[in-house]
């Protein structure tokens, strides 16, 4: 399993990393992203959607309330946000059941709040507060998916 960590000092830097995740994703791939309140996995999302070619960065907002977004461009991603799930719910009422059987990315906050199984390549993002603006991004890939480090 490969992991390496990165420190943003913006989200516009949040963006580009994730951008540069993006562009070397190919789905399927499940991407669990992990990390407090405002840790910046949304932001993070905005990024790893525009490098897939699903999204640009500003049609990608927060699915705190529906729990799921689809973009579909050049790939197809599902951005998922597990927080307001509460108890005893599972992928089929999120309309979630058939997900593993597309060829596609899917993007999943507060991912504890869930088990998810899938035989998929999965890559784990732990986002931490460092500062106001700086963000400690741990990546670590399992199963196959390869991401270069693009940066130090
Ligand atoms: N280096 C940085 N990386 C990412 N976001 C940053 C950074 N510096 C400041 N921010 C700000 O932090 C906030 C991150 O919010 P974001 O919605 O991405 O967090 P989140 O982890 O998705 O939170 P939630 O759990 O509430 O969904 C944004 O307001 C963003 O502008
Ligand atoms: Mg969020």
């Amino acid at each position: 399993m490969a992991s390496r960590e990165i420190i943003t000092h913006s989200s516009d830097e949040t963006i580009e990393r994730g951008r540069e995740i993006g562009a070397q994703l190919s789905p399927p791939a499940l991407i669990l992203l992990s990390g407090d309140l405002g840790a910046g996995k949304t932001t993070l999302t905005k990024g790893i959607a525009s490098g897939l070619g699903a999204a640009q960065v500003d049609e990608v907002t927060s699915p705190t309330f529906t729990l799921v977004h689809k973009y579909e461009g050049r790939a197809l991603v599902y951005h998922v946000d597990l927080y307001r799930i509460g108890d005893a719910h599972d992928l089929e009422t999120l309309g979630l059941e058939d997900v593993f059987s597309e060829h596609a990315v899917v993007i999943v906050e507060w991912p504890e709040k869930l088990s998810l199984r899938t035989d998929w390549p999965v890559v784990r993002v732990h986002l931490e507060h460092i500062s106001e603006d700086t963000r400690r991004i741990a990546i670590s890939e399992e199963g196959g998916t390869r991401i270069r480090a693009t940066t130090p």
